[in-house]
């Protein structure tokens, strides 16, 4: 293909190349190759110093972070950086003395942990027990400032590659839910700074203040609810609410859940509007936007749950010292009323966006096109002896029939069916039963040959059983082989899911051991733990098993997907 004259050359150019300058050597050409878009011949300001590769590792929950690292990868090829994009729970932990050039994207989950996908790398690094002398690296934290612990595996993971030696080539960005332009330009910085020289902090500003909280990158469904109905009767201490919302062109699977953003309680609003005597019209720079008092307070704000940081700054505005760390603007206002509309406006202005609340999918796609189903618990708790509502719950509570709502789908690759000659296990006491209705719909349109057994609890049989009429049905046609129900406070002594299982150890043991498939959904704190403890027992006691052998054969069992949680 070359003529000979070529051939020397390139021949000549190999022999005299350490390894390091083939490395660059090969990526520069794949580079030359790859790009389409470009017909010239490449800058050698465009390369990073030679030899040196990115590797760019992501721990993602629910897929931001694996799609924002895709994106810099992408990028990164394109500038002809020879890059390598990896989860980190695919990711060789030795690797990391070896890297040099390292950039982590990461979200938080549960209360300020890393994603479950990051959970061994991040352990790993806490281990301190080696140096990263080599490594430059870079942290892109992806979170939501609604959280107490914004952004904290972010900081956990740059905190503790600095203390193993590595230098920052950027400080890190703590990104909200919007996070696309500004990660963006971020990485565009870094870029420039690795081809050149390394960026300094100051040229990637540590930005953690957000314009307009918009999910990035996600379709926008308006849907329309179809029924809205109390699944709890009379007597019952819960109020559940079933949903069901039709889209055009939905697009999601059972087991994903939706993102909804709340609309504020009218009363609240207007409470607060009337207590400050503001003008509900009066137009208010919030951001970049230009918005009436009444939308950012109906629509745009979190009213409720002010954190320390904007009680903080409350106190400032009115000069005087507040004690209190969780309340919401309007208790703040009665106690600590302000001046005038001026200070009002300012007070609206340091007011975080409202986030999205995330609900799972009650339904298939496969049983009811067009329509998503969800199932809320109406969040009640209480701040002085004054009953209070969950905010997104309690608008979720009030919609009417034919009413819009603004939802997202948020995916859940984690929480699947298996193929349909599987067994499955499904624990999912009171919403939880939400990601299994799904599932049984979807096991009983495809006529599944697999096994379903499902543990379902809530507080009484009369009253709580949800879905009753649905799951007995799904029983007496075979769509579940078994099920067992645990109703808590239907007599002396409360019975849990966990309990049921207990008493069915053996069988429970038998389905794994002949490949079922176990999924928890509900409540995190205390259910999915005590759940799991139970898991760890059935298997210690029925595989003969040490405690120890016993943990570890449920970490297997994660390992191999087949222990899935959804759990909140
Ligand atoms: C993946 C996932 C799936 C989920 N699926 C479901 C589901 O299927 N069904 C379901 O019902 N839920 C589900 N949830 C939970 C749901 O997203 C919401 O968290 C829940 O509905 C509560 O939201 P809220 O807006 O009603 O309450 P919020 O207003 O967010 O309040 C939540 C809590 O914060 C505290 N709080 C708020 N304001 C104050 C204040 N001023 N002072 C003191 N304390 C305060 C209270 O303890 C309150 O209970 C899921 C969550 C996740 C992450
Ligand atoms: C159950 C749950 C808990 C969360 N906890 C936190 C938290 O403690 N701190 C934070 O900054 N963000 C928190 N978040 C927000 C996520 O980090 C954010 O949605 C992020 O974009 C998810 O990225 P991923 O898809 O890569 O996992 C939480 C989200 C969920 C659903």
């Amino acid at each position: 293909m070359l003529t000979e004259e070529k051939h020397a050359i390139i021949k000549s150019l190999v022999d005299s190349s350490t390894k390091e300058e083939l490395i660059w050597i090969n990526g520069y050409l794949s580079g030359i190759i790859n790009d389409t878009s470009k017909n010239k011949t490449i800058d050698h300001n465009d390369a990073i110093p030679i030899g040196k590769k990115l590797t760019i590792v992501y721990g993602t929950e629910t897929g931001n972070s694996k799609k924002l690292a895709t994106d810099f990868a992408t990028k990164a090829k394109k500038k002809h950086i020879q890059t390598k994009l990896i989860s980190l729970d695919q990711y060789r932990l030795s690797d990391l003395l070896k890297e040099e050039l390292f950039v982590t994207v990461i979200s938080t989950q549960g209360e300020g942990e890393p994603p479950v996908a990051a959970q061994k790398f991040y352990d790993h690094i806490h281990q301190n027990g080696f140096k990263l002398l080599n490594l430059e690296y870079a942290v892109l934290a992806l979170g939501d400032s609604s959280y107490p612990l914004f952004c904290k595996a972010g900081e956990d993971v740059d905190e503790q590659l600095l203390k193993l030696g590595g230098k920052r080539l950027a400080s890190i960005l703590k990104c909200d839910v919007d996070y696309e332009a500004e990660a963006d330009a971020w990485f565009d910085l870094l870029l420039n700074g690795l081809n050149v020289k390394l960026a300094t902090s100051s040229q990637v500003k540590d930005k953690s203040e957000v314009i307009v909280k918009k999910p990035a990158g996600k379709t926008i469904y308006q849907g329309k609810v179809l029924t809205h109905l109390n699944l709890n009767d009379r007597g019952s201490n819960k109020e559940t609410w079933h949903i069901e919302i039709a889209a055009d062109s939905l697009i999601y699977e059972a087991g994903d859940s939706i993102g909804i953003v709340p609309k504020n309680n009218e009363t609240v609003v207007d409470s607060i509007i009337q207590i400050v005597k503001a003008d509900p019209n009066t137009l208010v720079n919030y951001k970049s936007e230009s918005v009436t008092i009444y939308n950012l307070l109906k629509h745009k704000l979190n009213i409720s749950n002010l954190n320390e940081k904007l009680i903080k700054r409350y106190a400032d505005i009115i000069k005087q010292e507040i004690t209190v760390t969780k309340i919401d603007l309007l208790a703040l206002l009665k106690i600590y009323p302000l001046q005038d509309e001026i200070q009002f406006i300012e007070v609206l202005q340091n007011l975080n966006p409202q986030s999205p609340r995330l609900y799972t999918v009650s339904s298939s796609p496969i049983s009811t096109e067009g329509e998503v189903h969800i199932t809320v618990a109406r969040d009640v708790f209480f701040v002085e002896e004054e009953t209070k509502y969950g905010v997104c719950s309690d608008y979720l509570s009030s919609v009417n029939e034919n009413e819009i709502i603004e939802f997202f789908v948020q995916k859940n690759k984690r929480f699947k069916l298996p193929s349909e000659d599987k067994d499955i296990i499904m624990i999912g006491p009171g919403t939880g039963i939400a990601a299994f209705r799904g599932f049984l719909y979807e096991r009983e349109a495809i006529a599944a040959r697999g096994r379903s057994w499902l543990f379902f609890g809530e507080q009484h049989f009369d009253s709580d059983f949800l879905y009753q009429t649905e799951i007995q049905n799904w029983e007496a046609t075979g769509t579940l082989t078994k099920v067992n129900v645990a109703f808590s406070r239907d007599q002396k002594q409360k019975i849990y899911v966990q309990d049921r299982m207990l008493n069915n150890g053996s069988e429970l043991y038998q389905w794994i051991q002949n490949g079922a498939y176990i999924y928890v959904c509900g409540k995190k704190d205390p259910m999915s733990l005590d759940v799991e403890k139970t898991l760890i027992q059935i298997i210690q006691q029925y595989g003969n098993k040490s405690m120890e052998d016993a943990t570890r054969f449920l970490e297997e069992l994660k390992d191999t997907h087949r222990y899935h949680k959804d759990v909140y």
